[in-house]
């Protein structure tokens, strides 16, 4: 009697409590698309959490070497992808249809400049119609890679929702930025806030729900243009501020004094200032590049000073406020 009230409890599950179910009791099948850098470490995290993990790579060699344990990656040691290859509770494959019977992917694939300084969607396309090929019901897709603000929503959904599939209840879309730090010791993937989107607040729950078992601290955000924005402004603030330091550093190199010793003593002031020191270039791989995927839409470019009084001319007309409307404005508004 119990038993087939529990099944017919069982069959008004939803699909979305039914995916909840499998996140929280470890049963559900994560995939990883692109197993690099930021996948690779993702990956381990959600095996050393207890789930069984499989990565889906387009490059023979990483495939090979995962699989006979060895890692490419310097934050995951070697001995810390063993023991779960071993165990068969992490596995590679270059077969993107294992896809079908996965509950969660994440995409972590390159998303590199092209010559133009545009973004290469190449390899998101690539990844993207994969995963739609072989989406299902019950699926969460969370997209890693660094892309411009709109992405998830105008590129990644449409394609998902050909099969016919409700976005929020069928299955769960989501964009999550990824802030890891190589080398560094004290913040690793664990124990950095990991920010998530979704299209829909049950895609946000979902995803969150995900990291949650895996990861120390989660930001849920409203949708997942805010959190592709979270990473581009995180990007575009380390390269103005490292490119800022670097002029600096030439500017007391000529003038015949130490740059450190200026930084390490505005560092006493405990606001308005985060230290930042000189280097070759901006930085890690992706800072020089990130900050260019605000650019291909047209909404996302900054105006030009004229375009910027114009705007405000015509705000203030549309307000009424004339007294703004005055031809010492352009003097005013470009300082
Ligand atoms: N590395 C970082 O420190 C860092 C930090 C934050 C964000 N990111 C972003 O994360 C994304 C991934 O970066 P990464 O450093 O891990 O790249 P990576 O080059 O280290 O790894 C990407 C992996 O994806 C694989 N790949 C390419 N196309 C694929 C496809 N269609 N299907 C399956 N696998 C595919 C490649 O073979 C490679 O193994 C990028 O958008 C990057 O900007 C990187």
């Amino acid at each position: 009697m119990g038993g087939a009230a529990t099944l017919m409890e069982t069959a008004m599950l939803t699909t979305q409590d039914l995916l909840k179910e499998k996140i929280r009791s470890r049963t559900a099948k994560v995939g990883i698309v692109g197993l690099g850098y930021v996948g690779l470490p993702r990956a381990m995290e959600f095996a050393k959490a207890g789930y069984s993990v499989t990565g889906i790579d387009v490059t023979s060699r990483v495939v090979e070497a995962l699989n006979a344990g060895r890692s490419h990656i310097q934050d995951v040691p070697t001995g810390t992808l063993r023991p779960y290859v071993d165990c068969g509770t992490f596995r590679a494959t270059m077969d993107s249809s294992v896809i079908a019977e996965l509950d969660t992917v994440n995409i972590a694939v390159p998303t590199p400049l092209r010559k133009t300084k545009d973004p290469d969607m190449s390899h998101i396309m690539a990844a993207a119609e994969e995963v739609a090929r072989y989406a299902h019901p019950g699926l969460l897709v969370i997209l890693e890679s660094t892309i411009y603000p709109g992405t998830t929503e105008e590129v990644l959904l449409p394609l998902l929702e050909k099969k016919g599939m409700k976005v929020g209840e069928d299955f769960f879309l989501c964009f999550s930025p990824e802030r890891v730090d190589p080398s560094n010791a004290q913040c690793q993937t664990k124990n950095i806030p990991k920010v998530v989107g979704g299209i829909t607040p049950a895609c946000t729950e979902m995803g969150a729900l995900f990291y949650s078992q895996a990861l120390d601290n989660v930001v849920a955000v409203s949708s997942t243009s805010v959190a592709e924005m979270v990473k581009l402004l995180e990007d575009t603030f380390r390269m103005v501020n490292i490119g800022l330091v670097n002029e600096m550093a030439i500017m007391c190199d000529r003038m015949g004094f130490n740059v450190w010793e200026v930084i390490d003593t505005l560092a006493t002031k405990p606001f308005g200032y985060i230290p930042f020191y000189p280097g070759p270039g901006l930085g890690a791989h992706g800072i020089p590049i990130d900050p260019f995927h605000l650019i291909p839409k047209p909404d996302n470019r900054l105006l030009t000073p004229e375009e910027e009084v114009d705007r405000l001319r015509n705000e203030m007309r549309s307000r009424g406020e004339s007294v703004f409307d005055r031809d010492v404005l352009p003097e005013f508004a470009l300082g």
